[in-house]
């Protein structure tokens, strides 16, 4: 598959089937995801991969994270839909960026503008490996519903770095079609 065509069929993938992903197959993702760009070439991500033994615990810290954030009177969004894709997903990978902690002290502007370069290189990496699993025929779901339970996720996985999201990987059970987007003229001036 080349690249355009991995980026026009890939989508956001919520029913997945049981079946083990190849380590190999794994390692081939995350190593597409070190192959990002990276400001200052800092490459600031980090991943945890969670894999069927441990997705039921995962999934159980995410659900007292949801109940917290009630508790304390958010609105869950679809985080409770998303603990169900993540429940029947083989493998979820948590990424975090190094550089920022979970729990952040104010900042001076220097230190604010790099944090908003991490970011933008995490997320870099994290397209690289949707792109990469679907070069594989792999489905994937980038989730940042994870926020509702950061704290309790992070204590789980024993990190105090920042979570920047968490993406879920498996052979796809749906095909869902292409989700509408706005236009290359409605987003874009050329001078
Ligand atoms: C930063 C980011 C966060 C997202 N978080 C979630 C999420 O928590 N749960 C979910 O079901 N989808 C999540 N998505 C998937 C989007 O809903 C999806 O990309 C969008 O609807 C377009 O659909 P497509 O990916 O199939 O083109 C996220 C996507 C991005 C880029």
């Amino acid at each position: 598959m080349n690249t355009l065509e991995a980026i026009e069929q890939r989508r956001s993938i919520r029913k997945f089937h049981d079946t083990p992903i190849p380590d190999e197959v794994m390692e081939k993702i995350l190593r597409a995801g070190t192959l990002a760009p990276s400001g200052k070439n800092r490459q600031p991500w980090r991943f945890i991969v969670v894999g069927q033994d441990k997705r039921a615990e995962m999934v159980r810290v995410m659900r007292e994270g949801i109940a917290r954030s009630k508790a304390e009177g958010e609105h869950p969004g679809s985080s409770e839909w998303t603990a169900k894709v993540m429940e029947q997903a083989p493998i979820t990978v948590c990424v975090f960026n190094e550089y920022a902690e979970q729990v952040q002290a104010p900042k001076d502007i220097g230190d604010t503008l790099m944090d908003i370069v991490d970011v933008q290189s995490v997320g870099a990496a994290i397209q690289n490996m949707l792109l990469a699993a679907q070069d594989m025929g792999i489905g994937s779901l980038w989730i940042c519903d994870v926020f509702y339970a950061h704290e309790e996720l992070g204590a789980w996985l024993g990190r105090t770095r920042q979570m920047i999201a968490a993406v879920s990987f498996g052979y796809p059970d749906e095909q869902p079609k292409a989700r509408p987007r706005k236009t290359v003229a409605e987003v874009t001036q050329w001078l």
